[in-house]
Formats: C-alpha cells, structure tokens, sequence
C-alpha cells in the first residue's frame, strides 16, 4: 500500500480534529499533563502490520489488562524562545535523565512530533511498575499513559477509542492497554486506519488468575517491531497466521462470554506458540525462548497432567504467563515458587 510520509501527521490531525483555521488544538492549557494505564497481555495475539506507517495490523487481538502493574507519566511543555535550535525533549524513565540519543528517546521523540508545534519541546517524566522491553508490554502502557497524558495537557476530552486509534500509532498493543479488564482490537479494514482501534470486553471473570514468571527482565535482542517485520517479510509459515489469528481471537471471545476456562487456556497456548513457531521461521531466526523459559513450558505440562488446569502464553521475550482459576493458585505457587500472581477482576465483582 502506498502512503504518503505525513500519512500519521494527517492522521492525528483527523483523530484529534485539528483543522487549518479553526482553534489549535496544539496549545497547552493546562501546566503539566498526566495519565496512567496498566499492561496489557494479549490472549490472542498481535503479529504483523498490514500498514508500518500508520501501524495497522494483519490480524485482530484480545488481551488482558493487569491492574497495578503499568506506566504512570507526566508532561509539560518546555518553555521556548524564537530562533532557538531545533527541540530537544528531555526524557526521564524510572527517575533516570536519558541522553537524547538513547533509542527509547529517539522513538518517543518521533512520536511526540505528531503533537508538536514548531520549535516546542516536551518534559516528560515516566515511571514503569515493570522492567522496560522485557516482553512484558511496557511500552502498551507507555504509549497508552502518553496518549493520555497529551490528552490532559491539551485538553481534547477525546473518547476512549479515539486514544485508543492514537496509542496504536505508538505501539500497536498500546491501542488495548487504555482499558482496564478484557480489551479487543480491531483490525481494522480501511486504508485510513481509523477502524483500527481497541474496544473494552463488557465482562469480568473474577476467579481468572495472570501469573508472571521472570526468566530475564534484561532488555530484548528483537524489537518486536523489527522481529513483526522480518516475519512478514521472511516467513513462509506467516502465511496461515491471518487465518489462524482470526479464528483463535473468535474462540477466546467466546471463552470469555461463556467463561469457559479450558478454551481460553488452549486457545492461548496455541496461538502464543504458533506465534513463536512463525518467529523461528523467520530468517534470521527470532527466538525470544530462554532454556528457562523452556523449563518452565515443561512445568505446566506436568501440571497439566497432574490434573491442575493451568496454560501460558508468552510475547516478544522469554517470561512466561500463566493462565489459571484462583482454585489452581495453592498448586501453582508449590510448582513455580517465586512468582507474580495477578488477579485482574479481584474486587470489581
Ligand atoms: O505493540 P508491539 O509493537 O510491541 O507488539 C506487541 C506484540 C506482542 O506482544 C508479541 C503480541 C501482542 O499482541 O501484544
């Protein structure tokens, strides 16, 4: 698909209603900006852009929020004189000033672009409650906690969804981490991108369990951007995943209307593994898997047949998820020791 290099430029101007002549939507009004969202994991995943510009998706997919566990970020304008050099965002992560030239400043900063008038340049101050770029989705919830953020400093009271279509332009997965609870993305079919957006699941499950088993929380080797990317472009197993995405993201929506635990599990399972299967016949090869991460499959494989329900499901790293029901957690904490457990409806019931 051809498109045009301001294709996001004009997108954002479409989501946020910024129009030559009328009121600029690009102006402060309030001092500071800030938002917070949660990580998400996707049940049925996200692999492969349609559109790399516009980040539009090959396939649609269903995640969970986890509540506690995000990015909470501040922003504000610095102030700026005439004539001065180009803008220099100052970046801070976890209390940490990062040089301009760190690559996760070099992504934010093109991103802040879309949203920046000539010659300003952003303050930002970001927390993550997880270890960046360990597969644990933290730039969903930066992206997600950003896109809020400039919603307050500029004050677009824009709904949901729209943050929704913006946080996608960030990172795809952002698009879901706006919600809290079950949250689907659609894929989309125009070529503008603006049916491309997440959606919350109006349903709880209280009993669902989300347990995280750290392998390594360094950062990854493949960006899963770059590891999408070669995928589509190297793979000739990527060919079947459309069709299979599809499919697994019907019965995960259906698992979770009918609360049936055994098809959300295998249906998890099988879709994170054949996701991983695709990545492998990549060239060159994208193996996130640490032997760690292999022992720990092996582990809920034993459980499994010991009778205790228990699935995983993993993204672009090597920590595992567990899937399980609250009756399970006495089980999977003599199995695996040290280990998160997330209860995402615990108290909204
Ligand atoms: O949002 P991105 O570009 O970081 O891609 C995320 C891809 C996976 O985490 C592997 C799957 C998903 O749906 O979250």
């Amino acid at each position: 698909m051809s498109q045009s290099l301001n294709a996001p430029q004009h997108f954002v101007n479409q989501v946020i209603g910024q129009q030559s002549g009328s009121l600029n939507k690009l102006m402060p009004v309030k001092a500071q900006g800030y938002g917070i969202a949660p990580v998400n994991i996707a049940l049925s995943k996200y692999w492969g852009k349609r559109d790399t510009v516009l980040n539009l998706p090959m396939n649609g997919s269903v995640s969970i929020s986890l509540p506690g566990l995000g990015t909470e970020t501040t922003i504000t304008l610095q102030p700026t004189t005439q004539n001065s050099p180009p803008p220099i965002d100052q970046i801070k992560l976890n209390g940490q000033a990062l040089k301009p030239n760190n690559p996760f400043c070099v992504r934010l900063s093109a991103f802040l672009d879309l949203f920046r008038q000539k010659n300003h340049a952003f303050y930002i101050n970001t927390h993550n409650t997880v270890p960046t770029a360990a597969g644990l989705a933290s730039s969903a919830s930066g992206y997600a906690a950003l896109v809020l953020a400039l919603n307050d400093l500029f004050q677009w009271q824009l709904s949901t969804q729209k943050l929704s279509l913006l946080a996608r332009l960030g990172s795809g997965s952002a698009s879901r981490s706006l919600y809290s609870g079950f949250a689907l993305w659609h894929k989309g079919e125009q070529a503008d991108g603006l049916d491309s957006y997440a959606e919350p699941i109006d349903t709880q499950w209280p009993e669902l369990c989300v347990g995280l088993v750290k392998v390594n929380v360094q950062q990854k080797p493949v960006s899963s951007t770059t590891g999408m990317q070669n995928t589509v472009k190297t793979c000739d197993l990527y060919q079947a995943w459309p069709q299979q995405a599809k499919k697994d993201m019907q019965s995960i929506l259906n698992a979770i209307e009918q609360q049936d635990f055994e098809q959300l599990g295998q249906t998890a399972e099988h879709n994170a593994l054949s996701m991983h299967a695709t990545m492998m016949a990549t060239w060159p090869p994208i193996v996130y898997w640490q032997p760690e991460s292999v022992a720990a499959m092996h582990t809920v494989w034993q459980l499994r047949q010991q009778g205790v329900a228990v699935y995983f499901t993993m993204d672009a790293g090597p920590n595992l998820k567990l899937l399980f029901l609250k009756t399970e957690k006495p089980a999977i904490e003599q199995a695996f020791g040290d280990i998160s457990i997330i209860q995402p409806f615990k108290g909204q019931s």
